[in-house]
């Protein structure tokens, strides 16, 4: 009797002990969910904010400053016509109005690269099409139905190309940039790679660029990765999960 009792109690310790630890997990569980979910809604939010404050300047340099610099232009060529010029100074006044074309057309540059209307209009692949076509070096492949997606995934991606181009520019005397992205039903996934000067990726480093992407990609369960070897150039992936 006293055994069937030591036995009944030792079963129901174990079966007590089991279900302590199986609902210590399932806790463990939930807190690493809500510390995503966490991470995922402060990225989201500071993109959300980025995103929101990019339109708003795009829109005030075009609209704005633009605006000012196109009346500016167009009642210079207009006293061009009109007014008699000493001619030593036709020279000069010919090289003011170039400089200003310079600036509108540079101007029109930044402000699209802050927020491209193509991006909201037309989606991602329209975007990338056009920004990768305004650079003469770079190669760009599209594979993947190119349906829209997450308006706020569209801008991450499309900043992370932007970013890697920018660096594979900046930083490495490339001739060749190869941008890759392939969109499928449950990923997208970027490939860049450049024939630049390569750099040693586990050193760290002051810039923000790269560590953004990655903060990002990790709220998507993505991964970035980064092959690189001074001499050789750098291949940089990064994959973004577009569903669970
Ligand atoms: N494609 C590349 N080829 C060679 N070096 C690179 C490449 N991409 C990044 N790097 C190196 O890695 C560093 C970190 O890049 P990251 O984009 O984080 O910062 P950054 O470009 O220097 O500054 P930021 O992006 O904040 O303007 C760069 O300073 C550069 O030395
Ligand atoms: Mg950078």
């Amino acid at each position: 009797m006293i055994l069937l009792l030591g036995i009944t109690l030792c079963v129901l310790l174990v079966v007590f002990l089991l279900l302590l630890f199986a609902r210590q997990l399932i806790n463990k569980n939930k807190i690493e969910r809500l510390k995503k979910e966490k991470q995922l809604v402060a990225t989201q939010s500071v993109l959300e904010g980025e995103t929101a404050e990019r339109t708003r300047l795009a829109r005030d340099l075009h609209d704005g400053l633009g605006g000012m610099l196109s009346s500016v232009r167009f009642n210079l060529y207009g006293l061009k016509n009109g007014a008699t010029i000493d001619n030593n100074d036709v020279d000069l006044f010919n090289k003011a109005l170039n400089t200003l074309d310079e600036s509108i057309r540079e101007l029109r540059r930044v402000a699209h690269n802050m927020m491209p209307n193509s991006l909201t209009r037309y989606g991602l692949k329209p975007a990338l099409v056009d920004f990768c076509n305004s650079i003469s070096i770079v190669k760009f492949s599209y594979f993947g139905s190119g349906n829209r997606l997450d308006s706020k995934l569209e801008v991450m991606i499309y900043r992370t190309v932007h970013e890697l181009i920018n660096n594979a520019l900046k930083h490495t005397g490339a001739e060749e940039i190869i941008v890759q992205v392939i969109q499928e039903l449950d990923r997208i996934a970027i490939t860049v790679q450049d024939d630049g000067c390569g750099f040693d990726a586990t050193s760290p480093t002051e810039g923000t660029g790269l560590n953004n992407i990655q903060d990002r990609v990790g709220s998507y369960n993505g991964r970035m990765e980064i092959w690189s070897k001074v001499g050789e150039g750098t291949e940089i992936s990064v994959e973004f999960i577009l569903s669970e």
